[in-house]
Protein backbone atom coordinates (compact mmCIF):
# COMPACT_ATOMS: atom_id res chain seq x y z
CA UNK A 1 0.00 0.00 0.00
CA UNK A 2 1.54 3.44 -1.25
CA UNK A 3 0.47 6.82 0.49
CA UNK A 4 -0.80 9.10 -2.52
CA UNK A 5 -2.24 12.55 -2.62
CA UNK A 6 -3.45 14.59 0.60
CA UNK A 7 -7.38 14.77 0.21
CA UNK A 8 -8.32 16.24 3.01
CA UNK A 9 -7.05 18.31 5.66
CA UNK A 10 -9.08 18.77 8.88
CA UNK A 11 -9.11 20.16 12.04
CA UNK A 12 -7.40 17.43 13.98
CA UNK A 13 -6.79 14.52 11.07
CA UNK A 14 -5.81 14.34 7.46
CA UNK A 15 -6.99 12.39 4.82
CA UNK A 16 -4.46 10.38 2.34
CA UNK A 17 -5.65 8.55 -1.04
CA UNK A 18 -3.48 5.35 -1.73
CA UNK A 19 -3.28 3.15 -3.97
CA UNK A 20 -6.28 0.97 -3.37
CA UNK A 21 -9.20 2.91 -4.56
CA UNK A 22 -11.30 1.61 -1.52
CA UNK A 23 -8.56 2.24 1.18
CA UNK A 24 -7.11 5.53 2.83
CA UNK A 25 -4.86 7.14 5.51
CA UNK A 26 -5.97 8.45 8.27
CA UNK A 27 -3.09 10.85 9.87
CA UNK A 28 -3.74 12.33 13.32
CA UNK A 29 -2.72 15.81 13.90
CA UNK A 30 -1.28 17.37 17.10
CA UNK A 31 -3.87 20.16 16.32
CA UNK A 32 -6.51 20.77 19.07
CA UNK A 33 -9.41 23.15 17.94
CA UNK A 34 -12.53 24.56 19.92
CA UNK A 35 -15.47 26.94 19.67
CA UNK A 36 -15.64 26.22 15.84
CA UNK A 37 -11.54 26.43 15.58
CA UNK A 38 -11.71 29.80 17.75
CA UNK A 39 -9.29 28.71 19.91
CA UNK A 40 -6.41 26.54 18.36
CA UNK A 41 -3.09 25.00 19.69
CA UNK A 42 -0.70 22.78 18.99
CA UNK A 43 -0.42 20.03 21.74
CA UNK A 44 2.59 17.78 21.22
CA UNK A 45 1.62 14.41 21.41
CA UNK A 46 -2.18 14.51 21.27
CA UNK A 47 -2.11 13.00 17.62
CA UNK A 48 -0.38 9.79 18.90
CA UNK A 49 -2.06 9.41 22.00
CA UNK A 50 -5.16 9.58 20.22
CA UNK A 51 -4.26 6.94 17.37
CA UNK A 52 -3.65 4.49 20.10
CA UNK A 53 -6.28 5.07 22.33
CA UNK A 54 -8.67 5.19 19.10
CA UNK A 55 -7.50 1.92 17.52
CA UNK A 56 -7.91 0.35 20.68
CA UNK A 57 -11.49 1.38 21.20
CA UNK A 58 -12.88 0.79 17.66
CA UNK A 59 -10.76 -2.56 17.76
CA UNK A 60 -13.08 -3.49 20.64
CA UNK A 61 -16.11 -2.23 19.38
CA UNK A 62 -15.06 -4.74 16.32
CA UNK A 63 -14.53 -7.38 18.68
CA UNK A 64 -17.90 -6.91 19.95
CA UNK A 65 -19.86 -6.59 16.12
CA UNK A 66 -19.47 -3.37 15.53
CA UNK A 67 -18.67 -2.47 11.93
CA UNK A 68 -16.07 0.06 11.71
CA UNK A 69 -13.82 1.84 9.20
CA UNK A 70 -10.19 0.70 10.80
CA UNK A 71 -8.33 -1.88 8.25
CA UNK A 72 -4.84 -1.73 10.53
CA UNK A 73 -2.62 0.81 12.35
CA UNK A 74 0.01 2.01 9.95
CA UNK A 75 2.41 3.72 12.88
CA UNK A 76 2.65 5.90 15.56
CA UNK A 77 0.43 8.99 13.61
CA UNK A 78 -1.10 6.85 11.02
CA UNK A 79 -4.00 4.36 10.31
CA UNK A 80 -5.24 2.46 6.72
CA UNK A 81 -8.99 3.06 6.88
CA UNK A 82 -11.61 1.97 4.36
CA UNK A 83 -13.13 4.75 2.12
CA UNK A 84 -16.48 5.94 2.82
CA UNK A 85 -18.72 8.70 1.53
CA UNK A 86 -19.64 10.54 5.50
CA UNK A 87 -22.89 10.89 6.47
CA UNK A 88 -23.12 14.57 7.12
CA UNK A 89 -24.24 14.10 10.97
CA UNK A 90 -22.66 13.88 14.03
CA UNK A 91 -24.54 11.87 16.22
CA UNK A 92 -23.80 12.23 20.04
CA UNK A 93 -25.10 10.31 22.71
CA UNK A 94 -25.58 11.75 26.41
CA UNK A 95 -25.52 9.67 29.61
CA UNK A 96 -24.96 12.52 31.82
CA UNK A 97 -25.79 16.23 31.26
CA UNK A 98 -22.55 18.45 30.51
CA UNK A 99 -21.76 20.74 27.28
CA UNK A 100 -24.13 22.10 25.00
CA UNK A 101 -26.98 20.28 26.40
CA UNK A 102 -26.54 22.04 29.69
CA UNK A 103 -25.86 25.46 28.19
CA UNK A 104 -29.27 24.78 25.82
CA UNK A 105 -31.75 23.79 27.61
CA UNK A 106 -31.20 23.79 31.56
CA UNK A 107 -33.73 25.91 32.66
CA UNK A 108 -37.32 25.83 34.84
CA UNK A 109 -38.37 23.63 32.62
CA UNK A 110 -35.64 21.34 32.43
CA UNK A 111 -33.66 21.56 35.64
CA UNK A 112 -30.37 19.76 35.01
CA UNK A 113 -26.88 20.99 35.72
CA UNK A 114 -23.55 19.74 34.79
CA UNK A 115 -23.11 16.25 36.26
CA UNK A 116 -26.95 15.17 36.32
CA UNK A 117 -27.32 11.62 35.14
CA UNK A 118 -29.99 11.27 32.60
CA UNK A 119 -33.29 8.94 33.07
CA UNK A 120 -31.62 6.93 29.92
CA UNK A 121 -29.06 7.64 27.23
CA UNK A 122 -29.90 10.67 24.43
CA UNK A 123 -28.98 10.74 21.15
CA UNK A 124 -28.51 14.05 19.30
CA UNK A 125 -27.62 14.88 15.69
CA UNK A 126 -25.86 18.00 14.38
CA UNK A 127 -24.83 19.02 10.80
CA UNK A 128 -21.53 18.70 10.26
CA UNK A 129 -21.25 21.86 8.62
CA UNK A 130 -18.54 24.46 10.01
CA UNK A 131 -20.33 27.70 8.18
CA UNK A 132 -23.49 27.31 10.49
CA UNK A 133 -21.37 25.98 13.41
CA UNK A 134 -22.37 22.13 13.52
CA UNK A 135 -26.54 23.32 14.72
CA UNK A 136 -28.50 20.62 16.53
CA UNK A 137 -30.64 19.17 13.80
CA UNK A 138 -33.91 16.89 13.79
CA UNK A 139 -34.53 13.16 12.60
CA UNK A 140 -36.56 15.05 10.32
CA UNK A 141 -34.18 17.16 9.18
CA UNK A 142 -31.87 14.09 7.97
CA UNK A 143 -34.49 12.00 6.05
CA UNK A 144 -36.24 15.54 4.94
CA UNK A 145 -33.17 16.79 3.27
CA UNK A 146 -31.75 13.19 2.10
CA UNK A 147 -28.81 13.75 4.38
CA UNK A 148 -29.64 10.23 5.10
CA UNK A 149 -32.28 7.31 4.65
CA UNK A 150 -34.66 5.97 7.07
CA UNK A 151 -33.38 3.11 7.18
CA UNK A 152 -29.50 4.36 7.67
CA UNK A 153 -31.07 7.01 10.32
CA UNK A 154 -32.56 4.29 12.24
CA UNK A 155 -29.28 1.82 12.29
CA UNK A 156 -27.18 4.84 13.14
CA UNK A 157 -29.44 5.61 16.31
CA UNK A 158 -29.49 1.82 17.33
CA UNK A 159 -25.50 1.38 16.60
CA UNK A 160 -25.00 4.56 18.44
CA UNK A 161 -26.55 3.27 21.32
CA UNK A 162 -24.95 -0.28 21.46
CA UNK A 163 -22.19 1.60 20.83
CA UNK A 164 -23.01 3.24 23.88
CA UNK A 165 -23.03 0.61 26.24
CA UNK A 166 -20.24 -1.22 25.02
CA UNK A 167 -17.96 1.88 25.32
CA UNK A 168 -19.65 2.65 28.71
CA UNK A 169 -18.52 -1.09 29.91
CA UNK A 170 -14.91 -0.44 28.38
CA UNK A 171 -14.76 2.55 30.22
CA UNK A 172 -16.15 1.62 33.71
CA UNK A 173 -13.43 -0.98 33.38
CA UNK A 174 -10.78 1.62 33.66
CA UNK A 175 -12.56 4.09 36.47
CA UNK A 176 -13.96 6.21 33.92
CA UNK A 177 -17.47 7.75 33.48
CA UNK A 178 -18.43 7.92 30.10
CA UNK A 179 -20.55 11.06 30.24
CA UNK A 180 -20.91 11.50 26.66
CA UNK A 181 -19.37 10.89 22.97
CA UNK A 182 -19.44 11.94 19.11
CA UNK A 183 -19.81 9.34 15.87
CA UNK A 184 -20.02 9.34 12.53
CA UNK A 185 -20.83 7.20 9.77
CA UNK A 186 -19.94 6.24 6.65
CA UNK A 187 -21.13 4.65 3.35
CA UNK A 188 -18.57 1.85 2.11
CA UNK A 189 -17.36 2.78 -1.15
CA UNK A 190 -16.84 -1.15 -1.32
CA UNK A 191 -19.30 -3.38 0.27
CA UNK A 192 -18.08 -6.54 1.83
CA UNK A 193 -20.98 -8.67 2.20
CA UNK A 194 -21.69 -8.56 6.04
CA UNK A 195 -21.96 -4.60 5.30
CA UNK A 196 -24.73 -3.01 7.04
CA UNK A 197 -25.39 0.06 5.46
CA UNK A 198 -23.59 2.37 7.59
CA UNK A 199 -20.30 1.46 9.28
CA UNK A 200 -18.43 3.83 12.38
CA UNK A 201 -16.02 6.14 10.81
CA UNK A 202 -13.71 8.45 12.42
CA UNK A 203 -12.23 8.42 15.46
CA UNK A 204 -13.25 7.61 18.98
CA UNK A 205 -10.65 9.35 21.50
CA UNK A 206 -10.58 11.78 23.94
CA UNK A 207 -11.07 14.43 21.54
CA UNK A 208 -14.89 13.40 20.90
CA UNK A 209 -15.70 11.92 23.86
CA UNK A 210 -16.40 13.08 27.79
CA UNK A 211 -14.17 11.40 30.16
CA UNK A 212 -14.25 11.83 33.94
CA UNK A 213 -12.74 10.10 36.62
CA UNK A 214 -14.97 7.90 38.91
CA UNK A 215 -12.99 8.49 42.19
CA UNK A 216 -11.76 12.18 41.67
CA UNK A 217 -14.08 13.48 39.09
CA UNK A 218 -11.17 14.76 37.21
CA UNK A 219 -11.19 15.66 33.78
CA UNK A 220 -9.35 13.51 31.40
CA UNK A 221 -10.89 14.59 28.25
CA UNK A 222 -10.57 17.69 25.62
CA UNK A 223 -12.85 20.08 28.01
CA UNK A 224 -9.07 20.07 29.66
CA UNK A 225 -8.57 22.20 26.29
CA UNK A 226 -11.83 23.92 25.99
CA UNK A 227 -11.77 25.06 29.57
CA UNK A 228 -7.92 26.04 29.29
CA UNK A 229 -6.96 23.63 32.28
CA UNK A 230 -3.62 22.72 30.78
CA UNK A 231 -2.82 19.05 31.78
CA UNK A 232 -4.39 17.27 28.55
CA UNK A 233 -1.46 15.12 27.19
CA UNK A 234 -1.22 13.72 30.85
CA UNK A 235 -4.78 13.25 30.92
CA UNK A 236 -5.06 11.27 27.34
CA UNK A 237 -1.81 9.27 28.84
CA UNK A 238 -3.31 8.31 32.04
CA UNK A 239 -6.38 7.17 29.64
CA UNK A 240 -3.97 4.96 27.34
CA UNK A 241 -2.21 3.71 30.23
CA UNK A 242 -5.02 2.23 32.43
CA UNK A 243 -6.11 0.72 28.98
CA UNK A 244 -2.52 -0.97 29.04
CA UNK A 245 -1.69 0.51 25.79
CA UNK A 246 2.23 1.37 24.97
CA UNK A 247 2.31 4.40 22.66
CA UNK A 248 5.05 4.31 20.21
CA UNK A 249 7.84 7.08 20.19
CA UNK A 250 6.53 10.30 18.72
P1 LIG B 1 -21.23 19.23 23.22
O1 LIG B 1 -21.68 19.11 24.64
O2 LIG B 1 -20.25 20.34 23.01
O3 LIG B 1 -22.37 19.26 22.26
O4 LIG B 1 -20.41 17.90 22.88
C1 LIG B 1 -20.98 16.62 23.08
C2 LIG B 1 -19.93 15.55 22.84
O5 LIG B 1 -19.56 15.55 21.46
C3 LIG B 1 -18.62 15.78 23.61
O6 LIG B 1 -18.14 14.52 24.05
C4 LIG B 1 -17.68 16.37 22.60
C5 LIG B 1 -18.18 15.81 21.30
N1 LIG B 1 -18.02 16.74 20.19
C6 LIG B 1 -17.13 16.47 19.16
O7 LIG B 1 -16.44 15.46 19.18
N2 LIG B 1 -17.03 17.34 18.12
C7 LIG B 1 -17.76 18.48 18.06
O8 LIG B 1 -17.64 19.24 17.08
C8 LIG B 1 -18.68 18.77 19.12
C9 LIG B 1 -19.51 20.03 19.11
C10 LIG B 1 -18.78 17.87 20.16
Amino acid sequence: MAKRDKLYEGKAKTIFATDNAHQLIQYFKDDATAYNAQKHEVIMGKGVLNNAISYHIMSALGAAGIKHHLIKKIDHREQLIRKCDIIPVEVVVRNIAAGSMVARLAGKHIPIDLGTCLKTPMVEYYLKEDALKDPLITAEHITGFDLASEDELKQMRLTSLAINRILGDLFNGIGITLVDFKLEFGRPSQRQEDDPLLILADEISPDNCRLWDKATGDIKDKDRFRKSMGGLVEAYQDIANRFGITIAAT
